[in-house]
């Protein structure tokens, strides 16, 4: 036996039930001890005198999976898909006991036990597929015979963790108990197998439900084209789907069969390798050096100044993470307009489901204040400043929550640009002082970057992390300059989008363009989303201060002029019809920038897909290799966190970092040489990629570097 797997045989007047424990923290993955041990267990249970078998996990959970740390390396035997036949084979019955999450191979080895049992608070799900991956070991041949072809379909394209209650009403589980202990519950269930003689029941043999969907072209169909829709580029939805379909077209053997050659066809994809970069760098980044060390402080209750449109998103995440808020406004009226922007946000979420009425009423009521009063926020452990993004504002602003925090209380700014360790200096507590920048909409964007000052100590770092695990947001460490990670990167994208339509391409080719990479929408569409009033008022303070560079954006300048602000106003560079939010092109915003290029005397040079987004993606890499050059990112894995959480970057593609190794170095570094050509202002290689080409070396040598 392994020691990652125990076994035991306990007795009583009921009879003998051998107990099967995994023990593999922290999420007991199906490693190769595991499968080693697990495969032994059952070589002693089909041979030894105990009458069932109870297997469950140790710790937290149930089997969160296959050891995605073992792919890419040679598979050593024997492999999960072997040891849970020999599972589903054995003639005495199995029961399985589940806690936490039985996923992917978890849920598969579930599957092939003859029962299952879960306590209420367990989940399970086929996560596969947000790895790239199908399900490698049955799921998606035993989940369609529990449950029905389309609620597998859907479990196994979406990957979504199903809850034990709803598990159990679609046929996943044969019962959901009481209490926290699976074993306590796998014996339960295993002394009822006994007094009722049940026999070991194969999930493979149960063929009513698939049968039902033979040659269902019309079921198979619709769900081919809901796939595809959803799938926006990505490769394993649509074959995940093809292997649940098989389960209805052939026998359980082929089947089998079919899934194995999707896998290990997806097993081979770049998308597969990218999403599971994906999956280790969101965790990665909480390995930051504040957190050896600092001890998070307090976190029960807060004071977010500003009821704009950021201010109140923030209140109302945190209200979702039931932190007490105390929203503080300057004047009586504006404070009741943050109200309002609070209980909208409220009001849409028990409008779309989400909660019911009593709960949206605890928040606005019991955890939600108002006030026009600074000195409100004197009990706050932590106070954040979403007030407009002036630095004078911020710092007067600052100099008050100085006079009125308690003491250790952390000072959190949600500049998006501006420099914390300036605005930590108009306090006498700048150690207090860090910066939380949050997304619009604060309150479903899950990117938090949190910007740690020169000044800034270590617990109050930590404590912007404790404060994005509480609000179940992704903390990225962030160090100060002009727009941090991610605003200095889109900085750099929005600048080469507005030069090549200068240039001559149609803003509407470069949408196309950069949604058919995967983007949920392109520059211009984010742009009539976001207002483009606000990049007006931003360029021409900018202006007024002084621009440097090449200026690319009068014909940006000429359709705000216009008040055509985007979808706010029905017009921006699309026109929006009737309140819809999908735009249709218009002529007049190609004539106002054929009418700029022929005042600035340029001739067009329109450029194609390809020609675009080796433009765009240089821009986004080499910004990105700036930012970790100049240690604002502390890896390139979490500039690539950054552009997945915050700027709908395709996870598939794994950030913009992963992207520039999988296509190789080397070729972004000879694209930004040739575009120095045209532009040697904007297309300076950074050090870094240089130096990482010099050295044969990529980004993700520097992650691992750094372990993460
Ligand atoms: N393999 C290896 N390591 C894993 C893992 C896995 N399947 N799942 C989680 N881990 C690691 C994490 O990387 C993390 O490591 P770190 O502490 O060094 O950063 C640690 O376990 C704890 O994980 P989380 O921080 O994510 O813990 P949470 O409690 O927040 O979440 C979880 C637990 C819901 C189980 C989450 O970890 C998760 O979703 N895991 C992946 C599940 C999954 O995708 N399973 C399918 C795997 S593929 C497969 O099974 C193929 C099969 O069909 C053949």
């Amino acid at each position: 036996m392994s020691e990652a797997v125990s076994y035991e045989v306990v007795s009583d007047e009921a009879g003998a039930i051998a107990v099967i424990a995994i023990d593999n923290p922290p999420v007991n993955a199906a490693s190769h001890a595991v499968r080693e041990g697990l495969a032994a267990a059952a070589a002693r249970f089909a041979a030894d005198t105990a009458q069932v078998a109870v297997i469950y996990g140790k710790g937290r959970t149930f089997i969160a999976g296959a050891d995605i740390r073992e792919f890419g390396k040679p598979m050593q035997q024997p492999g999960l898909t072997e040891v849970i036949d020999g599972i589903e084979k054995l003639d005495k019955p199995v029961v399985c006991a589940i806690h936490g999450t039985a996923l992917g191979g978890g849920l598969e080895t579930a599957l092939s036990c003859h029962y299952r049992v879960a306590i209420k608070s367990a989940r399970v799900g086929l996560p596969e597929v947000n790895l790239g991956l199908c399900p490698g070991a049955g799921g998606t041949q035993r989940l369609p015979r529990l449950t029905g072809v389309e609620a597998a379909a859907d479990i196994v394209t979406s990957g979504r963790h199903v809850p034990a209650a709803e598990a159990l009403k679609i046929g996943i589980l044969d019962a959901v108990e009481d209490g926290d202990d699976p074993l306590e519950a796998g014996i339960a269930f295993a002394r009822r197998v006994l007094a009722e003689k049940l026999p070991a029941r194969r999930t493979c043999d149960e063929n009513d439900k698939v049968e039902a969907s033979r040659g269902n072209e019309e079921l198979f169909g619709a769900l081919r084209e809901r796939v595809k829709k959803k799938a926006k580029g990505q490769l394993s939805p649509q074959l995940c789907l093809e292997a649940v379909i098989a389960s209805a077209e052939l026998p359980f053997t082929e089947g089998m069969a079919r899934e194995r050659e999707i896998f290990m066809e997806l097993m081979k994809s770049p998308q597969r390798e990218a999403l599971i970069h994906a999956f280790f760098a969101e965790r990665a980044v909480r390995k930051v050096p504040e957190l050896e060390t600092g001890k998070a402080r307090p976190l029960n209750s807060a004071a977010v100044i500003g009821g704009g449109t950021m201010g109140s998103g923030i209140t109302v995440s945190m209200l979702f993470a039931g932190l007490p808020v105390t929203m503080i406004e300057r004047d009586e009226e504006s404070a009741a307009r943050g109200r309002q922007n609070v209980e909208k946000i409220l009001d849409d979420g028990v409008r779309r489901g989400k909660f019911d009425k009593a709960h949206r009423d605890h928040l606005a009521n019991d955890l939600y204040s108002v006030s026009s009063d600074i000195d409100s926020l004197k009990d706050a452990d932590i106070v954040i400043e979403a007030a407009f993004e002036n630095m004078g504002v911020k710092k007067d602003l600052f100099r008050q929550i100085d006079k009125h925090a308690k003491q250790g209380a952390v000072l959190a700014s949600n500049t998006s640009y501006l420099n914390i360790n300036e605005i930590a200096a108009a306090t006498d507590r700048p150690q207090d002082v860090l910066g939380l920048h949050f997304f619009s909409p604060a309150h479903v964007m899950r990117l938090l970057e949190i910007v740690v000052a020169d000044k800034t100590d270590v617990d109050v770092a930590t404590t912007g992390f404790a404060l994005a695990a509480k609000l179940k947001k992704v903390g990225v460490r962030a160090g100060v300059c002009d727009g941090f990670i991610g605003n200095r990167i889109l900085e750099r994208y929005l600048s080469i989008a507005s030069y090549m339509v200068e240039d001559g391409t149609s803003p509407y080719d470069i949408d196309r363009a950069v949604l058919n990479f995967g983007y949920p929408m392109g520059p211009n569409q984010m742009g009539d989303l976001a207002g483009l009033d606000i990049g007006y008022a931003n360029r021409t303070r900018k202006r007024e201060e002084g621009w440097k560079g090449r200026y690319a954006a009068d014909y940006m300048d000429r359709i705000a002029e216009l008040g055509r602000y985007g979808q706010k106003t029905g017009r921006g560079f699309y026109i929006y019809e009737d309140g819809s939010r999908v735009g249709k092109q218009d002529p007049e915003v190609l004539e106002i920038i054929d009418q700029v290029r022929s005042e600035k005397g340029i001739d067009p040079r329109p450029l194609d897909e390809e020609a675009i987004m080796r433009r765009y993606m240089a821009a986004i890499i080499n910004e990105g290799a700036r930012v970790v050059e100049e240690g604002i990112a502390l890896r390139p894995l979490d500039v690539d966190v950054t552009m997945l959480f915050g700027y709908g970057f395709p996870r598939w593609r794994g950030g913009p970092l992963k992207y520039a190794d999988m296509i190789g170095l080397d070729k972004v570094l000879a694209d930004i040489r040739e575009f120095e050509n045209e532009d040697a202002d904007f297309w300076k290689p950074a050090k870094l990629l240089v130096d990482l080409v010099g050295r044969g070396e990529n980004f993700d040598s520097l992650n691992k570097a750094t372990n993460a």
